[in-house]
């Protein structure tokens, strides 16, 4: 028997195996979960979306595309969920973007204002967006899960917009938390370590993280992407059935040393 068998969810942010979200729901459905997914649009985006969910051994997954800044797409992919499987028990937004441009060392002074909205569109108010169409397919209350970053906390060189932008998701998290509380929904993020990924790639200076992580952090190592995976099977299961409005840190413990 699984921990999480019959619990049915949507997964936002599998671009390639290499994606937090497929560690996530590769982890959620070796424990009896079933996941449907949601893709950027487009023929190349669905391709590689659908070699590592099919790749990992999901047959047949239900695929919607879905640009979660626009507002039809999102109606028209949670109508599309209820239609698939009538009530869902978890969301994964494991989502983010910022123009890389201004992702380098120095120039976070510089973000224009589009650039500025559009990160704390698609990297934090979608989480608010989606966090809202899901609750009225969560008739039996559920878990919702974003994911940021330290950056939120501290400023990191090189991470500058996006920082901003986590630390506006792990509000409307705790937002979020405190209003679908009453209907039995859990909101809740993972701040996890930097780990390569298409997204992560993009920010200036990644592999000088990497090092400072392996010298500085408790387990003087980095994070594994299963490691978050596993605990999105937590936050998703019963284990974690008090714990809401929190961010779990799986990052080796970087996060709790000073120097
Ligand atoms: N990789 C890291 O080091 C790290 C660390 C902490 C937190 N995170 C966070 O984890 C999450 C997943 O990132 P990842 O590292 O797996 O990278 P990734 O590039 O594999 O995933 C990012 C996903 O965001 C999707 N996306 C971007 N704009 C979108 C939009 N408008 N609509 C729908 N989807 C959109 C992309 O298609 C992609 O699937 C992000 O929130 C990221 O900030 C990553």
């Amino acid at each position: 028997m699984g921990l999480l068998d019959g619990k049915k969810g949507l997964v936002f942010g599998v671009a390639n195996d290499r994606s937090i979200a497929w560690h996530i729901a590769r982890n959620l459905i070796a424990h009896g979960a079933t996941c449907g997914f949601a893709h950027l649009p487009g023929e190349k985006m669905e391709r590689r979306a659908r070699k590592a969910i099919e790749g990992g051994g999901v047959v047949d997954p239900f695929l919607v595309p879905c640009d979660a800044s626009n507002d039809e797409d999102l109606d028209r992919t949670f109508a599309a969920v209820k239609e698939r499987f009538d009530a869902i028990d978890f969301l994964v937004h494991s989502i983010a973007f910022a123009d890389r441009t201004y992702l380098k060392h120095g120039n976070f002074h510089e973000t224009p204002r589009e650039v500025f909205g559009q990160a704390l569109d698609i990297s934090a108010y979608t989480l608010v967006a989606m966090a809202n169409r899901a609750a009225a397919c969560m008739p039996n209350g559920g878990s919702i899960i974003g994911m940021t970053y330290y950056g939120s906390e501290k400023a990191i060189p090189g991470y500058n917009v996006m920082g901003v932008a986590k630390a506006a998701l792990e509000a409307c998290t705790r937002y979020l938390a405190l209003e679908l509380g009453e209907k039995g929904i859990r909101v809740n993020t993972i701040s996890a370590g930097p780990i390569k990924t298409l997204s992560s790639m993009a920010v200036d200076g990644l592999d000088q993280i990497f090092e400072w992580v392996e010298k500085k952090a408790p387990l003087r190592r980095n994070v594994e992407a299963d490691e978050v995976g596993k605990s999105g099977v937590y936050l998703v299961s019963d284990l974690s059935s008090g714990v809401t409005g929190e961010n779990i840190y799986v990052d080796c413990g970087y996060n709790v040393v000073g120097l």
